[in-house]
């Protein structure tokens, strides 16, 4: 997991060993300063204002956390790096800005890529979701995302007190009271390739709950960026606010911060609930799990669903003899292709015009999708049930459901086509999903737990 964002860690810490210097409320970061690599051109903030160091001085939270999301790796992800790269060359360019447009919408506004493979040669203001993307976004007319690169600061106030750099708007699109919130983070949480095909579906998932009604509104930021009372600039004279939380957590890991794996974590923990029960009788037992999907407002997993793998572990005893398994998948092994398949298993598989599995977006042309929908949109798909009998004495039943948020068969393909470091892969993140620990031992009798 470390090894896989080398790059990204190095950036991370020195950006934070930056704020640390700077600011005496970031300390956190300095102590990963010894695992990176020679410092980043990020380090120090550049010339350019619209560099998300610039922010960091007057806007220390927001930068902070902000440094902890995905957002903020968006462009430096080894993986995504490597996708892209396969991709070009695949397409002979034809994908051009089409990656990048999404994950370094900078670097694409102000003409410095065109196809994204030079990525790791600019300045890191220009690579990622940085502040300023967010914050001076507009749509189009095809509801695309628009820099508007005005110097002025969209955002959630009304009443933004003056400062020296930038002027100040509000704007629906940066206020999670607003359903235009949810259709700004849209812009980029709906993928559509070149054929048409839909491939990321988040805001589409989201549109389809209850959450999306005016009289139930939850939008993205409502669960995703958590309110405080603080304020919105480390100014003298600001007033109290209502200020939100920029990290984001979601699955993915874009550095191995303790900060930022914790926070993915803590988010994942209470995401999925579920239910084991076990009914022993004369010659073994029977072994029923449910998952369920009540919390979130879209499907589970979400977004990159063609390389996100999530499946149910299941492991039954006798003694400390195993007397059966299924989803054990190692730590270096694809669960997809795995000799022990899960029950259950939650992905989107592509495939091709020839309708051959495919692992790659550019493609694709059709998709299944096995998700967990949310309850906000269907109660009825938003839980999944496996039911195994097992034969012989049982007396110690666990299971847990498991994630990647890229699996093994994604990353080695890369690595087989000489798009990824081998170092990258072994072995990439495997979390466990809290809520869904759960252990029956032959003493509580026929029995559902939690
Ligand atoms: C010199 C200090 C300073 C710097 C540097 C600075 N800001 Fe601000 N910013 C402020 C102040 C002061 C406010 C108003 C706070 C308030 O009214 O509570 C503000 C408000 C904002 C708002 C809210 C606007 C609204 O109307 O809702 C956003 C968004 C914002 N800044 C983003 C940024 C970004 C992005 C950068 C870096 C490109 C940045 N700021 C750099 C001082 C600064
Ligand atoms: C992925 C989009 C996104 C990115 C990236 C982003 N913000 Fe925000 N930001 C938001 C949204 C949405 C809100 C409004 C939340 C609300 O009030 O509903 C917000 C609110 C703010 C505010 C107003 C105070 C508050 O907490 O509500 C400031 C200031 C701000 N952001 C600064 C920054 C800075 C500085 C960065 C970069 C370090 C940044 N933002 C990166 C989406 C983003
Ligand atoms: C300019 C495009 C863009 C916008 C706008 C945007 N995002 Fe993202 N977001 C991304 C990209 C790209 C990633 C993934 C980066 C990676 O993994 O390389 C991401 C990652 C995330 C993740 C983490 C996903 C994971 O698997 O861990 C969450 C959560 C998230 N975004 C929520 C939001 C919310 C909420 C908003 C609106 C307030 C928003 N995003 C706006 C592009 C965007
Ligand atoms: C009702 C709360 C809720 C709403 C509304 C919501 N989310 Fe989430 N979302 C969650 C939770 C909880 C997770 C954590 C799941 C995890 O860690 O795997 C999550 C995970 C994600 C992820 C990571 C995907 C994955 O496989 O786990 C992304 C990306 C994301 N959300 C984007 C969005 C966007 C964009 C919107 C709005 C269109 C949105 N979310 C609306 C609760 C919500
Ligand atoms: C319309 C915007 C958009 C486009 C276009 C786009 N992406 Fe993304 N990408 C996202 C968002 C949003 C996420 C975060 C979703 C999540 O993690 O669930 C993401 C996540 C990823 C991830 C991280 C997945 C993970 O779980 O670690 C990779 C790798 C990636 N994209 C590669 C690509 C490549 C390669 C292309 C071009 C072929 C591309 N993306 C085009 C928006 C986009």
């Amino acid at each position: 997991m470390r090894r896989r964002y080398l790059r990204s860690v190095s950036r991370a810490s020195s950006i934070l060993g930056y704020v640390a210097l700077s600011l005496a409320a970031a300390a956190c970061g300095r102590a990963e300063t010894e695992a990176s690599g020679p410092a980043d051109k990020g380090s120090t903030p550049s010339g350019d204002p619209t560099d998300s160091l610039r922010c960091a001085g007057c806007h220390p939270d927001a930068y902070q956390a902000w440094s902890l999301s995905m957002h903020a790796y968006a462009g430096d992800d080894a993986i995504f790096l490597a996708m892209n790269a396969r991709g070009q060359r695949e397409t002979r360019g034809q994908l051009g800005q089409f990656c990048v447009r999404c994950h370094a919408p900078l670097a694409v506004a102000r003409g410095a890529t065109v196809d994204g493979t030079n990525l790791e040669q600019l300045p890191a203001a220009l690579r990622g979701v940085t502040c300023v993307v967010c914050h001076t976004a507009t749509r189009d007319e095809n509801a695309s995302l628009v820099l508007a690169e005005d110097g002025v600061m969209r955002g959630p106030l009304a009443d933004a007190i003056a400062n020296p750099v930038h002027d100040s708007a509000y704007s629906p699109s940066l206020d999670r009271g607003q359903p235009e919130s949810a259709a700004m983070c849209g812009t980029c949480h709906a993928v559509t390739n070149g054929h048409g095909l839909q491939v990321e579906r988040t805001l589409d998932e989201w549109r389809a709950t209850t959450y999306s009604e005016p009289a139930s509104l939850r939008t993205c930021g409502r669960c995703h960026m958590p309110e405080s009372t603080g304020v919105a600039a480390a100014v003298v004279g600001a007033p109290p606010r209502r200020v939100h939380g920029h990290a984001m957590p979601g699955v993915d890991l874009g550095s191995a911060l303790p900060a930022q794996t914790r926070l993915v974590q803590e988010t994942l923990d209470p995401a999925i609930s579920s239910k084991l029960c076990v009914i022993p009788d004369v010659g073994g037992a029977a072994v029923r799990v449910t998952l369920a999907n009540d919390r979130m407002g879209h499907s589970w997993p979400s977004g990159a669903t063609q390389d996100r793998r999530a499946w149910l572990e299941l492991v039954a005893y006798a003694g400390n003899v195993v007397v059966y398994a299924s989803g054990v998948a190692a730590d270096d092994e694809a669960v997809a292709t795995s000799a022990n398949p899960p029950l259950v298993l939650l992905r989107e598989q592509l495939a091709d015009e020839n309708g051959n599995p495919t692992l790659f977006m550019w493609d694709a042309r059709t998709a299944q999708s096995q998700l967990l929908e949310t309850a906000a949109a269907d109660p009825a798909q938003s839980t999944v049930t496996a039911a195994v009998r097992v034969s012989g004495l049982v007396d110690r039943v666990t299971s847990r459901v498991r994630v990647r948020p890229i699996d093994h068969d994604v990353a080695d393909a890369l690595v087989a086509s000489g798009d990824l470091s081998p170092d990258a892969t072994s072995p990439l993140t495997t979390l466990t999903v809290g809520a869904t620990v759960l252990e029956w031992t032959s003493d509580r009798g026929p029995a559902c737990l939690p």
